[in-house]
């Protein structure tokens, strides 16, 4: 089988204090059950010409790693990739702010982690690029002659055409899409739009096979709806609930009902919408106060950019204005905390939760969503709360989907969560979970890389529609 090699911006070198957020937690086992290359970023910025690549080999993984330049990383990855590309992507035209400078600094680095490669790069390697940040690394290995199968999987949304166009520059920028073998996508929603786009835009033709032929290249496009390791997760969840931490944490509830909800510190992520959602349902359903507290685990992000100071702000000042008004000297209803938790404290926590609140504004998949399903009880289980607009909405659709625009609505979600009968949530949970189970981690690589590869993939998976009681 050809050496895998896989390529991102943040690299998630295992105890190498390096973090890759949902990317590291899809990417890391579906390397290591291959074995390969995982190259990127190292996580440094440097204000001198940064040296070689570091290479760390842990088991059958390589992790190579570049440091990258101050203005590099200011204008790359704190400019386009996140000050322009993340908003448009996630349908935030108004957050948008283009600079030539900064489109300047991200074609730059995807030729740095070109040249880089160049030295790493077998004949026969398989490329897996990932995410938004790394849009024309492809055109950019094709220009130095590598003819190697190339796949590239965006882990975020993909708009449509009517909002990929107001990008400044999108003519040079997203046609380059066309260097690549394989395109994944989250959904047929994303999936759809890349293809008006490439048709309308780009005026390519659709092939035979289904493939769109950039100049004679035959670039497919599919969905490969990322996974979780599902019922690995549920045996962590399972030990994890016994752990002094979550014990802790149950005893500190004093018998009340937990709420949970795990965001980076993100616009996107729709968290002042859910505290305000929460706000309406202690108005609206009184009975439920003093016998709930809400848990919001949100680490900061993007702590460089001025958007997510602001959020940031809006955040805790709305959390402080929900305890302010409903607290009692013996009761907080909301507890706010910017810490991030490891993977095992996470698990017991969604286990021990009765409601997951995931409510993103827009998200490519979020993996919250399925790591609170696959923690729960089953005999037990709580429930979830999902964004409409969530990629895992495509596939969990016996949560109780929600809008999340409308915080009364989802006020109203949690009261019907919270008082919701054993039979159903059991009913809801064994849904999703089946689903979850199909088409967990391994299917998804599996499936990407099957189509990169020319085999046979595995069955794509079916979206069971519910039958019972609707949302
Ligand atoms: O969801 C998109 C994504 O880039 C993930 O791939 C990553 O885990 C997350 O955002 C965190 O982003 P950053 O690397 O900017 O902290």
């Amino acid at each position: 089988m050809p050496r895998l090699v896989v390529v991102s911006n943040r690299v998630g070198i295992p105890d190498g204090g390096t973090r890759a957020g949902g990317l590291e937690v899809a990417i890391r086992p579906a390397l290591k059950r291959r074995g390969g290359v995982w190259f990127g970023w190292s996580g440094k910025i440097t204000d001198e010409e940064p040296g070689k690549a570091r290479t760390t080999l842990v088991e059958n993984v390589s992790y190579v790693t570049v440091d990258m330049l101050r203005d590099d990383h200011e204008e790359f990855y704190n400019g386009f990739a996140n000050r322009v590309l993340w908003p448009i992507l996630h349908y935030r035209l108004d957050l948008a702010e283009f600079s030539r400078r900064d489109l300047g600094g991200y074609f730059r680095v995807n030729e740095y982690f070109a040249r880089n490669l160049e030295n790493l790069l077998r004949p026969d390697d398989v490329v897996w690029v990932h995410d938004y940040h790394l849009i024309p690394l492809a055109r950019a290995l094709r220009d130095r002659g590598h003819k190697n199968k190339i796949g590239f999987f965006i882990h975020i949304p993909c708009p449509p055409p009517e909002i990929l166009t107001a990008l400044p520059n999108h003519e040079r920028l997203i046609p380059a899409l066309g260097a690549y073998d394989v395109i994944g996508l989250q959904t047929e929603t994303d999936a759809g739009n890349i293809c008006r786009y490439f048709e309308s835009e780009c005026h390519v033709r659709r092939v035979e096979d289904g493939a769109f032929d950039f100049d004679g290249r035959h670039v497919r496009v599919g969905v490969f709806p990322v996974g979780v390791e599902t019922e690995a997760l549920a045996r962590l969840a399972r030990r994890a609930i016994e752990t002094a931490f979550v014990r802790e944490v149950l005893d500190s509830l004093s018998g009340r009902a937990m709420i949970i909800g795990v965001d980076r510190l993100d616009y996107s992520k729709g968290i002042p919408e859910r505290l305000n959602a929460f706000e309406s349902f202690l108005t609206h359903f009184p009975d439920w106060r003093g016998k709930v507290t809400y848990l919001q685990i949100t680490p900061r992000s993007r702590t460089g950019i001025p958007e997510y100071a602001d959020i940031g702000r809006v955040v805790g000042e709305t959390a402080g204005r929900i305890n302010g008004k409903f607290g009692e000297a013996s009761w907080t209803p909301l507890r706010y905390i910017n810490k991030a938790h490891s993977r095992t404290a996470l698990a017991g926590l969604y286990r021990a939760a009765r409601v997951g609140l995931v409510t993103p504004l827009r998200d490519g998949m979020n993996l919250v969503a399925k790591e609170y399903v696959a923690a729960q009880n089953a005999d037990d289980p709580g429930v979830l709360i999902l964004s409409r607009f969530a990629g895992a909405a495509q596939e969990c659709v016996a949560a109780l989907l929600v809008n999340p625009y409308d915080p009364e609505a989802v006020g109203a979600a949690i009261n019907r969560a919270l008082g919701m009968p054993l039979a159903e949530r059991r009913e809801r949970h064994a849904h999703n979970f089946r689903v979850l189970v199909k088409n967990d981690l391994t299917h998804w690589a599996e499936r990407f890389l099957s189509a990169l590869e020319g085999r046979p993939a595995p069955a794509p998976v079916q979206y069971v529609p519910r039958v019972a009681s609707g949302h």
